[in-house]
């Protein structure tokens, strides 16, 4: 039995203005009829797979659980962590709570809300070549072939290229998270990199022990946070008082770069991270003049453009347009190059301020 953890507690800043602080893009419907909450939480509902545990912050818990309600997901436990402490706090706080429900010898996968996953069965095939090495005392990350030199992913260095390409977990060398521009260059002409999906399967037991060994400072405060954990509405509230004091740090900083026994099984399944518009662009499927476009909207003779308007959002008309993402809410519209989208972040930093 593996118990799916689900976190959907980040921000999403850079797909604002679609994403806000109270609305985040994992509770949006970016693509289709599902939010990529939901269809994370789809895709743990077949059988090998216990109810999923949900990490997220307290602002989203009606959001979540409203969204678990129009699937039919009634099972769910959703964990509610009073504070935003990036995800290796989350992760072992699930540890813990899973650890006191009896499943210290089980396995937990740790899902991200933030993906497309184009081929499901794919994903859970890959999930099943990683079990025997999990089961074996591996911090198990699931690996994707790298087509840039992407500097908002975490690296994973394999042994050579014929284990980049296996269907089987292979020992990771070494773990790099988010590289400077210089070193993902060299890291992807090297051939043997994966980029780390942010996808992890690992026994209950041994992703505690990773803490107490690599990050002993959080375990005291995430512990209390846990054994003070109260039910509140059909949410499991983390203690505040607790959880205040645990240091923030992401699971990839805090536990994969140190970890001793990571591995990683390559994964093919139309993974993609909905980072910035420029992936949704992507996703999208552009027609052949690099054009996608949804919503009310009006576009000629415009190349390699995004085009959105959201529900509710006004007429959007676009012409000539070369490289460009506009993205028209009622109240709101940004419209930007379509190679400077991860600056979409420092603009909405900028606005707060
Ligand atoms: N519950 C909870 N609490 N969830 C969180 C928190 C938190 O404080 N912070 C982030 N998350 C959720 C996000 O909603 C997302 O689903 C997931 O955890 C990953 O966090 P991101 O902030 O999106 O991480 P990232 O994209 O910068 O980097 C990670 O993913 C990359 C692939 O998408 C790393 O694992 C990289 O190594 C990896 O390449
Ligand atoms: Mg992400």
């Amino acid at each position: 039995m593996i118990h799916p953890v689900i976190l959907c507690g980040g921000s999403g800043t850079r797909l604002w203005p679609l994403s806000r602080k109270d609305f985040p893009k994992q509770f949006t419907r970016l693509l289709g009829e599902d939010s990529l909450f939901q269809a994370c939480a789809q895709r743990f509902r077949g059988a090998g797979f216990a109810p999923p545990l949900v990490l997220s912050n307290a602002d989203f818990r009606f959001m979540a659980l409203e969204q678990l309600g129009d699937l039919g997901i009634e099972q769910a436990t959703v964990m509610l962590e009073p504070s935003a402490r990036n995800t290796a706090p989350a992760v072992l706080a699930a540890a813990l709570q899973l650890e006191a429900q009896g499943a210290g010898d089980e396995l937990m996968l740790v899902a991200p809300s933030d993906h497309v996953i184009r081929d499901v069965p794919a994903f859970l095939a890959a999930i099943a070549a990683g079990e025997a090495a999990a089961q074996g005392g591996a911090l198990v990350t699931f690996g994707i072939r790298p087509d840039r030199a992407e500097t908002g992913y975490g690296y994973l260095e394999l042994a050579d290229a014929a284990a980049c390409a296996a269907a089987a977990a292979a020992p990771v060398t070494r773990f790099v998270e988010k590289p400077d521009a210089t070193t993902a260059e060299a890291m992807l002409a090297e051939g043997r990199f994966l980029w780390n999906a942010g996808i992890f399967l690992f026994r209950v037991a041994d992703i505690i022990a990773a803490f107490e060994t690599h990050a002993p400072d959080m375990l005291a405060p995430c512990r209390a946070a846990v054994a003070e954990a109260k039910p509140d509405l059909g949410f499991l509230r983390l203690d505040a008082d607790a959880w205040d004091s645990v240091p923030e740090d992401s699971l990839d900083y805090a536990i994969m770069e140190k970890a001793a026994e990571v591995a990683a099984v390559p994964l093919e399944c139309g993974w993609s991270d909905l980072g910035a518009w420029d992936a949704v662009w992507r996703e999208m499927t552009p027609d052949e003049a690099g054009v996608s476009t949804s919503g009310s909207v009006t576009q000629i003779d415009c190349t390699d453009t995004l085009l959105r308007s959201e529900e509710d959002g006004p007429r959007l008309v676009g012409v000539n347009l070369k490289g460009i993402a506009a993205i028209a809410m009622r109240d709101a519209v940004l419209v930007a190059d379509m190679t400077d989208l991860q600056a979409v972040k420092a603009a909405v930093t900028q606005m707060k301020a």
